[in-house]
């Protein structure tokens, strides 16, 4: 399964409604939905209240990306609110391990999350109770920045070990992505690639378009 996650990060937030009912008409499926608290980054987005308000009119996949300290705390509000997906960074947890299962207990998809400067080998015990590992392949906290390259060879390490233990585990991309970088990623395993700026600057549809066809050429050449 490949999917476009568009980051509402770089949305127009108040056309943000508009800009969701245009990603879904575009058969998006995905929406990447990023909550930062100011602590684990610098940055402070939005939180459930945002969320609460757009699953009312959307029926679009919330993969919710918690850039938050000790995102135990939050995990019922956000399935509360709409998350079809929690992804919380090891770096954030006091126990990985009980987050994990607390997010699986919920009943939504588990993704646990990696900053550029963090090991695959980290989370690679945790592999067999989550449904996606997510590469951070550029420092979380902030649109728009450049693709650490990098970060590419956690992807195909990553990669490998599913394929070597026969896992079912998704490997999601986010931070960076561009025309050249979405093809290296996928190229290293990555099925789910988040965009922000390269989904919402400038044209929303003709981004979107381009977006598409470029990975449906990228999935032809990987066969
Ligand atoms: C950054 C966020 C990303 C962000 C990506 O911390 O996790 O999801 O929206 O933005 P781009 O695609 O512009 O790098
Ligand atoms: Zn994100």
């Amino acid at each position: 399964m490949y999917q476009l996650c568009p980051s509402i990060l770089s949305a127009d937030f108040n056309r943000l409604g508009e800009q969701i009912r245009t990603l879904e008409r575009e058969g998006v499926e995905w929406l990447h939905i990023d909550v930062m608290d100011g602590d684990f980054v610098p940055s402070i987005s939005f939180g459930m209240p945002v969320i609460r308000s757009i699953r009312k009119e959307s029926n679009l996949f919330f993969d919710v990306h918690l850039m938050v300290t000790e995102p135990e705390r939050y995990i019922r509000d956000f399935v509360d609110c709409g998350a079809d997906s929690i992804t919380i960074h090891a770096e954030a947890c006091e126990d990985l391990e009980r987050t994990i299962e607390q997010i699986r207990e919920s009943g939504v998809r588990v993704g646990v999350s990696i900053k550029p400067a963090t090991p695959v080998n980290d989370i690679s015990h945790m592999l067999k109770e989550v449904d996606m590992v997510l590469i951070m392949t550029v420092q979380p906290g902030f649109g728009g920045q450049k693709y650490m390259d990098e970060c590419t060879e956690k992807i195909t390490e990553l990669h490998e070990i599913i394929e070597r233990e026969n896992l079912d585990v998704d490997i999601q991309v986010d931070g960076g992505i561009n025309d050249k970088t979405l093809e290296k990623a996928m190229k290293a395993g990555a099925n789910l690639i988040v965009a922000g700026s390269y989904i919402f600057n400038g044209d929303l549809v003709s981004n979107i378009r381009h977006a598409k066809e470029k990975m449906e050429g990228i999935i032809r050449k990987i066969g």
